[in-house]
């Protein structure tokens, strides 16, 4: 158990444990292996960016979602500062001491506070990152990191989250509204303003400077069980998505830009014509990268099933309905296979 601990203490390692490296694990490099190298010669295929104000907006992040499941959104009107607040926090938090980080630590069963990735027990060897998972509210967990100081902490992330979720709701229905798709046809998403009662976690994610980068690995391989995620990153790269006959693609930072990606929950209800991209972080010998992901699905009772505008007699439903909540323990289960385990 400490020994563990001892592990998450970034810093205070110079040499890369070989629970950390990567590069041993088998010799064939698949596409889905977390060690196949990046793409470096396809210079032409990058994600998407689209301006939120263009007029074809809509129909931009349409085919962006189509074609490569994940874009990123300049313009989007949502003021700088909050970034900067949100990342002002959570670089506070990463910074605290293992020790103390390890007091808000999360609890086998618990789904909030810190720890390594959700993921990591899908893979035999530990990431270079460390995460603060927030469902709900921040409180009970921030009292226990800063006593004194808790309140302008909860703030910030109450308020990011809260702008996140409009955000996510707006660019649902842009997507919707873009395959034919009307509120009224999709009960759960409610009134003009969105469903009050859809869910959302965010995801701090800290991969601190790495002593031998090229051997580990910051996050591996994964798809979102959402209907979308909206992701704030650092300048510092280090995300990148495998595209079908490309490789894999670095998505750079752009400043004041949000990486917008398709989950496994909107995959189903699009009938697999919105993909949910497979997604991985590299990491650096430098500098340390920051992100946060807002992870936006329905609320928690509500069956997503394949549109039935998207099924027909040559497109029969690929999926079969699920609550996000079964969605999560089929994840649970099979990660990256859980789609295939709910395909019809
Ligand atoms: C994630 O996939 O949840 C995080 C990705 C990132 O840090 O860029
Ligand atoms: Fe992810």
């Amino acid at each position: 158990h400490l020994h563990l601990n001892k592990l998450l203490d970034f810093n205070s390692i110079q040499e890369l444990p070989d629970s950390y490296a990567w590069t041993q694990i088998g010799e064939h490099h698949t596409t889905i292996n977390p060690n196949f190298p990046s793409n470096s010669c396809h210079g032409d295929e990058n994600v998407p960016i689209i301006n939120l104000n263009d007029p074809n907006a809509p129909k931009l992040i349409g085919n962006a979602c189509k074609t490569w499941g994940v874009f990123q959104l300049v313009n989007h009107g949502i003021p700088l500062s909050l970034f900067d607040d949100i990342e002002r926090t959570g670089m506070a938090l990463f910074s605290l001491s293992t020790h103390q980080k390890l007091k808000a630590a999360r609890t086998p069963e618990g789904m909030s506070g810190y720890g390594r990735a959700r993921i990591s027990s899908f893979f035999p060897k530990l990431m270079w990152s460390e995460c603060f998972t927030i469902v709900e509210s921040p409180l009970e967990h921030f009292i226990q990191l800063w006593p004194n100081d808790y309140t302008k902490h909860c703030d910030v992330v109450v308020e990011y989250e809260k702008v996140m979720k409009k955000l996510a709701q707006k660019l649902i229905w842009m997507v919707l509204t873009s395959i034919g798709i009307s509120k009224e046809e999709l009960k759960w998403a409610g009134p003009k303003d969105g469903p009050k009662e859809a869910c959302s976690a965010l995801h701090l994610n800290s991969y601190p400077s790495c002593p031998d980068p090229d051997r580990a690995m910051g996050l591996a391989p994964h798809t979102d069980s959402t209907l979308l995620t909206i992701l704030y990153q650092n300048d510092v790269s280090g995300l990148e998505v495998l595209k079908e006959g490309v490789g894999w693609v670095a998505v750079p930072p752009v400043p004041g830009g949000l990486v917008i990606n398709i989950g496994d929950l909107f995959h189903i209800l699009s009938n697999g014509s919105f993909p949910s991209v497979l997604h991985r972080v590299l990491v650096n010998r430098t500098r340390q990268r920051f992100s946060v992901a807002c992870l936006y699905g329905p609320p928690s009772n509500v069956q997503i099933r394949p549109h039935p505008k998207l099924i027909g007699p040559n497109r029969p439903a690929l999926y079969r309905p699920v609550t996000w909540n079964e969605y999560l323990a089929t994840k649970a289960k099979y990660f990256n296979k859980a789609l295939s385990s709910v395909q019809l």
